[in-house]
């Protein structure tokens, strides 16, 4: 007899986003629960919607864009670009099921998005399963950074656009070169006094030269402004712009920048 796991241990490991934002921060679950609340927390408490605000969008999508927002969460993005005339089709892509599910239908109707346009794709950030050259346009708002592999990604992400098309990178939040060495060696003297004390950790941050892993339970990394670039160039991207939004993500907080990039398919 033979028995295969693989793809329902592949669907419950993908569930582990969902687990670890409410068992980690329960303050999440208020606001994840309600789309009403949800879109206050990303458009009224966070700059994630004014940012990205500040783009051009009409004179960036052509006309008939087939647009992949990746990681899109709770969907306000699509929802935003779906109003957009030019675009024909916005794939919403993510792997978390709450997100899919509860709050992209509501966050759509809240946002009187184009229902119309929208295909939603419970899916993973790769492989992507289009065709090479079948998007106009991919964006990704505060998402990549949880790549495993951001060249495997980005490059992955390259094979789908046409040739010429857009990707834009959004409210990331980098450090200039100098600050993320500075964080980095914050991080290795306290893995350095864990070790040295014997303090046992579960899981722990991760430091190495292909970015830092401050948050291993929701997979978020930090790389270096000059780590974006390369990272985009090395997967066949000509970056058009930094636009550095000067919004912190937290409004009013002195934290760092969101900041865009926009890049080219070479
Ligand atoms: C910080 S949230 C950003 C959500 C949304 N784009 C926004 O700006 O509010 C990151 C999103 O990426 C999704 N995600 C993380 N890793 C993923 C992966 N490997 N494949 C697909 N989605 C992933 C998470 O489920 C989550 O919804």
């Amino acid at each position: 007899m033979k028995s295969n796991w693989i793809v329902e241990q592949t669907r419950r490991g993908v569930a582990q986003f969902d687990r670890a934002m409410t068992e980690m921060y329960p303050e999440s679950n208020a606001y994840l629960k309600s789309a009403r609340d949800y879109l206050d927390t990303v458009g009224e408490t966070c700059n994630y919607i004014a940012a990205c605000e500040l783009v051009p969008w009409e004179n960036y999508l052509p006309s008939n864009a087939k647009v992949l927002d990746m990681g899109c969460g709770g969907g306000w993005l699509s929802a935003m670009l779906s109003r957009v005339d030019s675009v024909e089709t916005i794939y919403a892509l993510d792997s978390s099921q709450h997100f899919l599910q509860s709050l992209l239908p509501q966050v759509m109707a809240l946002m009187e998005g184009n229902q119309f346009k929208l295909v939603e794709i419970e899916g993973l950030f790769q492989p992507l399963l289009f065709d090479d050259a079948h998007l106009d346009v991919v964006v990704a708002s505060s998402a990549l950074h949880h790549a495993d592999n951001l060249e495997s990604v980005l490059k992955e992400i390259r094979r789908t656009l046409k040739p010429g098309g857009l990707l834009f990178v959004l409210n990331e939040t980098p450090w200039p070169g100098y600050r993320h060495l500075l964080s980095v060696l914050a991080a290795s003297v306290r893995t350095l006094r864990d070790l040295s004390l014997q303090r046992y950790r579960p899981v722990s941050p991760s430091v190495s030269a292909s970015g830092y892993l401050y948050d291993p339970a929701l997979g978020d990394r930090d790389y270096p402004v000059w780590y974006w670039k390369e990272a985009l160039r090395a997967s066949g991207f000509v970056i058009e712009s930094v636009m550095d939004t000067g919004m912190p993500t937290v409004k009013g907080s002195k934290g760092r920048s969101l900041i865009h990039f926009v890049c080219r398919a070479a």
